[in-house]
């Protein structure tokens, strides 16, 4: 295999490997203009946020934490308003709070948000009534309407997300330090729907029994908790197209490393993964917290290359594997890729994404996924990794804070006849809030249990 030390690696040294899923610009001067304005403009994060979660990540590595990852499949540019970012990351404080109550560990929150915007295809192109125009690859690439004008790939978009994914994480770090995020009052965070929903009780009981419990620590100690009470918000994003990430990566003297600084932690799809790719050679020579998508088509021989590969010290916290095999594969696939990551002697970070694995076709034609599915992958997630002796330390959930109807099931049994009503994604299903909720109430549920019985 190869060695990581051996190769020089640049922020543009994949540009001699083979590069999956990157758009072709009619006009490359155009496209170079772009990415030199782009690598001039200041970065979205910093080196010390990214360092500190890359140490929050280290913890739930060892068992100590529980990422939260979510957000929706792609973010649009038409989305990037006020309400819908601040409903976005209610319901993932909601869930977080409610996890954190379930699990007695630090959720770390994470969302994919602020520069989700490019998003890999199974098809280059796409055919309607005869007619066949490039597919619609994300807000940061083209347009989704079917005409060729849309369809034809942007540089400009390029400068647009940016300053998209700037905005949104402004906004997110303004109603953060705020206070908005403040355990102590969940109360800010109330997404309306709670008062008609039928979670409402159970979730404002775990509300109020942590504001108390806050309450009588700060009472007994006579301090203030700011430290836990004052959350931290995350961004991630798929790291695909690598244009892009190139011109947000830095070097930083002061650590002598290479940041890209235009999220916290970007991972690699699966479509993008293959270890002699560019992606991989890419993400090898940055120095944040990355994650990798796996899923039943790799072997062990390509999990250990991407492990060795990302990871070739074994720092903690550096690399994530989110496995998204489906709730009928996750029991063949998951022991065998468990065994692979073991053999190679390194430690990673386990997160289970239940949702891209579990997509299916409604009998309307709509993409949808299944409540019963998602839970059902998870599940059996927990169980195979405790089973193990290893350590499921994160969920990845696509999710909006709006009343869509995308995925089926949930406690109001959404059928595939509801889906017409409220279906808006223009790519993956995501759980609308009280879905997500719902699904962090029964994670919760299920680890209060587990720790009863264990006890
Ligand atoms: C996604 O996260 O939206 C995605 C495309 O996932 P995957 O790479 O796991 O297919
Ligand atoms: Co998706």
């Amino acid at each position: 295999m190869r060695s990581p030390e051996t190769t020089a690696w640049h922020p543009a040294s994949w540009q001699s490997k083979p590069a999956q899923q990157q758009p072709k610009y009619a006009d490359p001067a155009h496209l170079e203009r772009v990415v030199a304005q782009l690598s001039r403009l200041p970065p979205i994060v910093v080196s010390w946020e990214v360092e500190a979660l890359r140490e929050r990540l280290a913890a739930a590595q060892r068992g100590q934490a529980f990422l939260l990852q979510g957000g929706d499949c792609a973010e649009t540019f038409a989305d990037c308003e006020s309400d819908q970012i601040a409903k976005k990351l209610k319901i993932l404080l909601q869930m977080s709070l409610v996890l954190l109550h379930g699990l007695k560990k630090p959720i770390i929150r994470v969302g994919r948000m602020a520069g989700q915007y490019a998003k890999p295809r199974s098809a280059d192109t796409e055919t309607r009534n005869g007619v066949t125009l490039p597919s619609y690859r994300g807000d940061l690439v083209n347009r989704p309407e079917f005409t060729p004008e849309a369809r034809a790939a942007d540089p400009e978009l390029l400068l647009r997300g940016y300053e998209r994914a700037a905005l949104t994480l402004n906004f997110v770090r303004a109603l953060i330090d705020g206070g908005f995020a403040d355990l102590h009052h969940p109360e800010y965070w109330d997404l309306g729907f709670v008062h008609h929903s039928p979670f409402k009780d159970q979730y404002q009981r775990i509300a109020s029994s942590i504001a108390d419990a806050l309450d009588f620590f700060e009472g007994i100690s006579g301090q203030q908790v700011h430290e836990a009470t004052r959350v931290d918000f995350y961004a991630s994003h798929e790291g695909l197209h690598l244009l892009y990430e190139q011109a947000q990566t830095r070097f930083i003297e002061r650590r002598q490393r290479w940041y890209n600084l235009s999220t916290h932690m970007p991972w690699i799809g699966m479509r993008t993964a293959q270890l002699d790719g560019a992606h991989v050679e890419y993400f090898r020579g940055i120095a944040n917290p990355i994650a990798v998508k796996i899923g039943t088509a790799m072997d062990a021989g390509w999990l250990q290359g991407l492990v060795t590969t990302l990871n070739p010290h074994n720092q903690p916290g550096r690399l994530t594997l989110i496995h998204r095999y489906g709730a009928k594969e996750i029991e063949r696939a998951l022991p065998r890729a468990i065994e692979a990551v073991r053999e190679t002697g390194q430690t990673v970070l386990w997160v289970c994404d239940p949702m891209h694995g579990n997509t299916e076709t409604s009998t309307g034609g709509l993409k949808t996924r299944r409540f019963e599915n998602i839970l059902k992958e998870l599940d059996l997630a927990f169980r195979i990794h405790a089973e193990m002796g290893s350590y499921l330390g994160g969920v990845h959930i696509e999710l909006t804070g709006e009343d869509v109807t995308e995925c089926t099931g949930g406690a109001r049994g959404l059928s595939d006849a509801d889906l017409q009503r409220a279906y808006r994604s223009t790519v993956d299903p995501r759980l609308n809030y009280e879905q997500a909720l719902e699904l962090a109430l029964l994670i919760a549920d299920r680890a209060s249990k587990n720790r009863r019985s264990a006890a």
